[in-house]
């Protein structure tokens, strides 16, 4: 059975026994701190298992794509090693929440391997959390498993956790023995980490929440989670024993051993290029790009040990990028957005292997530089961990070159350094939230603010510097929170409203607004009167303001789509500012945007505005809104009821978002780009105007062209003309310029020819010359030493108060004194300095007032020398 038709058999039969089919959560968890990259089906039911989010089913299943690499569950160094072990796999799940327990999700298990897929009862084990008798018994006396093929373990294989805190509880897994020709013993036996019994397939009895401090508090109700690996149910159902020698890792294999040259097929490198191909495709496709912290470093660190073990297959170029198309072949199918994304993800590919092929290429020349300055035979520790912390130069790498020079590395020391970086590491990068103050009130603030811009809430709670208090009075700022409010509260990117509260004799202006546990935190000034807990205020937004947001928020969600029109899906957004005078928005690409796309997408955005289609807000839940193709956000979580935005003509933009938004896209007016940078490593920047900003940009731009213009004396489509024309009439000016000076060189030099004097037969001169620069010096040195013949010459020019010195010496009288000699003589009288070849040397700097004395010492100093 191919393990595309596993994969719906199994949906498909849970989708009869009542459980709804769930798409796959992103492999970026959505906005849960806790976790690095999606490692179970349950993640994206956290909140659903934790009692604080409800869904209108209480049975699911799904097939969903994990990577286990970094964070709690870390596969990454048994890969390849193993029969088993994936960074990248599919998780097959059924989940109750609140619904069915223990006996139900047994009996749903046994029933879909020996009745469904026919696997025989005797081929399967099983295990217990030690002291659960209820699920033991549930197998033993219900489903008839001998009580000798039952084995009950402690914590660490069967209590199940999805991190150090979070829903967890005891679990029931089910083991295939693979036979007796396959090393290994039954779970519990010594040897039980060997490949002979291999679970397929984990059934949690999720039961508690374990809190940061360790205590584990009961959950709501009693639930359900699994987990089944689908490519070691498809080992089995295939007849093999490795889940390498699947359908899919077969088709992988192969193709890595095309790309590498290598015909060993049982090479452990080809399967960790073949599955590590599978993990980072999937994970550029769902929106990370490699980097040096976080996610994108793991991504990196996959990807460099793919490439690694290329290279220990003798690989030489760029082959990793090449296996997308196979894994497209083989995946994408399953899963269009693979399919979609192959090209983006190819290119990501193609710049981490150029540029790992540079870190070996700078690593190996630091490492060569350390190993001709060793004292000994050891490499040491702090040097192998320089070159992989700063310079991403893998040990083992070092290690093998060590090795090939007869020489060691100083390993002890190594781990010292990494373990020295671990702590500091985890220091850095516990996840923890801004707790901020606790405001201790019931319920949220309601939001009026979608229809309309005034409203009156009452006062629930006044804070100032922090604190509670029960009133604030004129002068006094500080936070009011009311039970309902027009004022939008900063998020999504959008920033809080402005404006007014008041009330018979009270009058408070609002700065900002923010959120905090669900309430709206208007932060005011008292202008005028006393508010006191209880008072009923009217709220006035600050109508301009507000309306030039939304035209700025609705053109970010054009501008997002165009994006993706004109340069590819692969763009998502990266982060978001909307505010009244300008938006701001980050997005994943790989490259600058070029000015002519940047044309693009202002034309598509501004034919969207001139369309003057509706907005369209719809309220969904998250599932259907999926479905209905909204975009939602990279890492953002969503509720289980959201908004969805429609905007522009044929589907043009659909998003989730809370924002507030103009209500025909006509409103926004014009919108125009003013600028386009990055500002991470794949991630660049977009920044833009519309409606008054947008007018008031083309004026300020209009108004330095017409500047220009009245300069130059010409009209706006002249000036390009005009301003080319002027810089190549300064092009021919300078090179006038050039000539001429060298014609003056050349006059000078004659004039001063006959001022030479000679002494023994040598032409000896020392003069001054003005305004000519170090260029035109050296050509009239030439000129002079060519006239004069014999000669010894010093020539000093001054601009600028500072004095350039050229010393040169005809070629028969560099046996009597060297140029650069004599310039440094002659120099050391005024504190200049230089030096040069023995016929021609140059000095400069000094003090102005010692020439003259400097240069007439220049003749003493000859004449002596001569004599
Ligand atoms: N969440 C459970 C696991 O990952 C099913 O093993």
């Amino acid at each position: 059975m191919r393990t595309s038709e596993i994969r719906r058999r199994f949906l498909d039969y849970f989708a009869e026994n009542g459980h709804r089919v769930v798409p796959a959560g992103s492999l970026v968890p959505g906005n849960d701190p806790t976790l690095l990259f999606t490692n179970a089906g349950m993640n994206q039911f956290k909140d659903v298992f934790l009692g604080s989010d409800k869904r209108d089913y209480s049975r699911a299943t799904t097939a969903q794509r994990c990577v286990r690499a970094g964070g709690k569950h870390n596969d990454l160094e048994n890969v390849g090693y193993t029969a088993r072990h994936h960074t990248f796999f599919e998780m097959l799940g059924n989940f109750s929440f609140g619904d069915y327990f223990k006996e139900e999700a047994i009996g749903f298990a046994w029933n879909f391997l020996t009745k469904e897929l026919g696997l025989p009862a005797e081929k399967l084990w099983v295990t217990v959390y030690k002291d659960d008798d209820e699920a033991a018994d549930i197998w033993v006396n219900k489903i008839g498993v001998p009580a000798d093929r039952l084995s009950r373990l402690g914590d660490k294989d069967n209590f199940w956790m999805m991190g150090d805190t979070g829903p967890c509880g005891p679990c029931s897994e089910i083991f295939y023995d693979h036979g007796e020709d396959v090393p290994g013993g039954p779970p519990g036996s010594p040897d039980d980490d060997l490949d002979r019994y291999i679970e397929i397939w984990n059934l949690v009895f999720m039961q508690f929440d374990t809190q940061e401090d360790g205590i584990r508090k009961p959950l709501p109700k009693p639930s359900v989670d699994t987990g089944m690996g689908l490519e070691r149910l498809a080992a089995i159902l295939q007849d093999v024993h490795s889940n390498y020698e699947i359908d899919l890792f077969q088709a992988l294999i192969k193709a890595a051993m095309r790309e590498t040259g290598c015909t060993d097929i049982e090479n452990r490198s080809l399967r960790v290029i073949a599955d590590h191909i599978r993990s980072s495709a999937f994970l550029i496709a769902d929106g990370v790009i490699p980097s040096n912290e976080g996610r994108g470093y793991v991504l990196r660190r996959i990807i460099r040990r793919a490439i690694r073990h290329g290279y220990k297959l003798g690989c030489e170029g760029l082959f990793f990028n090449k296996l997308v198309s196979d894994l497209v072949n083989e995946m994408g199918e399953a899963y269009p957005e693979l399919a979609e994304q192959a090209a983006h993800v190819q290119k990501v590919l193609i710049i981490e292997e150029e540029q790992f092929a540079r870190t070996l290429a700078n690593g190996m020349a630091i490492l060569e530089d350390g190993i001709e300055s060793l004292e000994g035979k050891v490499i040491p520790g702090e040097l192998v961990f320089k070159l992989y912390d700063t310079y991403g130069f893998p040990a083992d790498l070092t290690a093998d070159v060590a090795r090939e020079k007869g020489l060691e590395i100083d390993q002890q020391g190594f781990e010292a350094s990494m373990a020295a970086q671990r702590e500091r590491a985890k220091a850095n990068s516990k996840f923890t939230l801004d707790r901020d103050i606790d405001l201790n009130l019931e319920g949220e603030t309601e939001f009026l603010g979608y229809e309309s811009l005034i409203g009156s809430g009452e006062v629930a709670k006044l804070l100032k510097a922090g604190e509670t208090v029960s009133e604030l009075s004129s002068g006094d700022e500080g936070l009011v929170i009311l039970d309902k409010t027009p004022f939008y509260a900063e998020s999504g990117g959008q920033s809080g409203d402005i404006g007014r509260l008041s009330a018979e004799g009270v009058e408070l202006e609002v700065v900002d607004c923010t959120k905090l546990q669900g309430h709206h935190l208007h932060r005011v000034k008292v202008v005028s009167g006393t508010v006191a807990v209880g008072a009923v205020l009217d709220a006035t937004v600050a109508r301009d303001e507000r309306l030039n947001t939304a035209r700025h928020h609705s053109a970010t969600h054009l501008m997002h789509a165009a994006l993706r029109k004109v340069l590819g899906t692969h763009v998502q957004q990266r982060g978001s500012l909307v505010a009244f005078d300008k938006l701001r928005f980050d997005f994943s690409h790989l490259e600058a945007v070029t000015r002519e796309e940047l044309k693009q997408v202002e034309l598509l955005v501004n034919q969207q505005i001139q369309s003057n289609s509706p907005v369209v807000t719809e309220l969904m839940d998250i599932d259907s809104a999926r479905e209905a193709g909204a975009m939602a956000l990279f890492g953002e979580k969503y509720d289980e009821n959201v908004r969805v935005l429609s905007m522009g003509t044929d589907g043009f933009s659909k998003e989730l978002c809370g924002g507030t938004h103009v209500s025909a896209t006509g409103d926004i007016g014009v919108f125009r780009i003013q600028s386009e940078s990055g500002i991470a490593a794949g991630v660049r920047r977009i920044e833009a105007v519309v409606g008054p900003y947008a007018i008031a940009d083309i004026h300020a731009q209009d108004q330095s062209v017409f500047n220009v213009q009245s300069m130059l004396k010409c009209s706006a489509d002249q000036v390009a003309e005009k301003v080319t024309q002027t810089l190549a009439h300064t092009k021919e000016l300078e090179k006038q310029i050039e000539q001429l000076k060298a014609k003056l060189a050349s006059s000078a030099a004659s004039d001063l020819t006959s001022s030479a004097m000679e002494i023994n037969g040598v032409k000896v001169l020392a003069a001054r010359l003005d305004g000519v620069d170090a260029k035109s010096l050296r050509t009239t040195m030439d000129q002079m030493k060519d006239k004069l013949g014999s000669a010894i010459v010093v020539l000093a020019a001054v601009n600028d108060d500072k004095v350039q010195l050229a010393a040169g010496v005809t070629k028969d009288q560099i046996s009597v004194i060297k140029a650069g000699d004599l310039v440094k003589e002659v120099g050391a009288k005024m504190g200049a300095k230089g030096g040069g070849k023995p016929d021609m040397a140059m000095a400069g700097g000094g003090d102005v007032q010692k020439l003259a004395e400097a240069l007439d010492y220049a003749v003493a100093f000859v004449k002596e020398t001569l004599a």
